[in-house]
């Protein structure tokens, strides 16, 4: 399965933050705010990604991020001229997504808990239909509210409704099999003039492909896109950091814990991020004895 992370938009809830840098460049604690959703791809075992930008935005990712080769991972770029909503990254990112399934996470959202990991690997199988989350929130009308059976078949699905049908908001992942670019290309904009994922699920909802599963309340799910919520993220990340002496979300401890790169690879790492603390963690891996606790898949060809 592809990734696509979508870290384009005008981020203008957190104005004069991002006058000028792009949102999912800020940072959360010790790392970009891209490194969070990129490593949720990671952890699904997905290796091939396509990230959408701004286009006066593409140099500042390319230099943070470049062809992915020392992570063991391969990225390409795309450009999104204007925020014309979430279901254009399938038109934006049509050549790279072809007739394959793939894995759309927004550039600004940041998960962290227990199981999640077995439960994306178990999401990237997917190759019919589509496959949504559920979370559960106190404030469901600011989201996509989903609705759904016990065997998890969506019954509905509504944009920021005045009367949810339900609790759970559907966070920013989604897996989508390979008739999503062509779903995409049928989608009509919404009267604020944007290509909505809510229309594009409803496409999956209409022929009874669209699955949902929930997130328990073991995962933490965060969207950093207020001045509030991107402090409670930065804060969130440095007491579980601080407590448990253990990174959240860090792509290159995942690419070595998953054998895409060796000691040496990560020894080169940790050397080019100076005298930071970052750098001292990732050094500390090196002496642990190189058991990977986890194994990805295959290099991409
Ligand atoms: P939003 O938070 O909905 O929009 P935004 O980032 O432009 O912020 P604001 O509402 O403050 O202006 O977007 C969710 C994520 O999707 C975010 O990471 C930006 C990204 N995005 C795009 O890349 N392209 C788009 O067309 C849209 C709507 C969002």
């Amino acid at each position: 399965m592809k990734g696509i992370i979508l870290a384009g938009g005008r981020g203008s809830r957190l104005f004069p933050l991002t006058i000028t840098t792009s949102k999912q460049l800020l940072p959360v604690y010790n790392k970009p705010m891209i490194y969070y959703p990129l490593s949720l791809l990671m952890l699904a075992g997905i290796r091939e990604v396509l990230i959408i930008t701004m286009p006066e935005d593409a140099p500042s990712y390319q230099k943070l991020l470049s062809d992915g080769k020392s992570w063991g991972m391969r990225f390409s770029y795309a450009e999104q001229e204007h925020p014309r909503g979430l279901a254009d990254a399938f038109l934006v990112g049509s050549n790279f997504v072809g007739n394959e399934p793939v894995c759309l996470i927004l550039g600004d959202n940041i998960f962290f808990g227990h199981g999640l990991s077995e439960q994306l690997e178990a999401a990237a199988q997917l190759n019919s239909g589509a496959l949504i989350f559920a979370y559960a929130v106190r404030d469901p009308e600011r989201y996509g509210v989903v609705d759904f059976d016990e065997r998890g078949v969506a019954l509905s699905i509504e944009e920021k409704p005045i009367k949810p049908s339900s609790n759970y908001a559907v966070p920013g992942l989604y897996f989508y099999d390979g008739s999503v670019v062509e779903r995409a290309r049928n989608l009509e904009p919404s009267s604020r003039g944007e290509l909505e994922i809510t229309d594009l699920n409803k496409s999956y909802l209409e022929s009874r492909e669209l699955r949902v599963e929930v997130i328990g309340r073991g995962v933490a799910w965060l969207d950093a896109g207020t001045h509030e919520s991107l402090l409670q993220a930065s804060n969130f990340v440095q007491t579980i950091e601080e407590r448990q002496g253990l990174m959240i979300s860090s792509p290159e401890e995942i690419a070595f814990r998953a054998g895409y790169i060796t000691r040496d690879e990560l020894r080169i790492l940790a050397h080019g991020l100076g005298d930071t603390s970052y750098a001292k963690y990732l050094s500390a891996l090196l002496d642990e004895p190189q058991v990977p606790f986890w194994r990805g898949p295959a290099d991409p060809e």
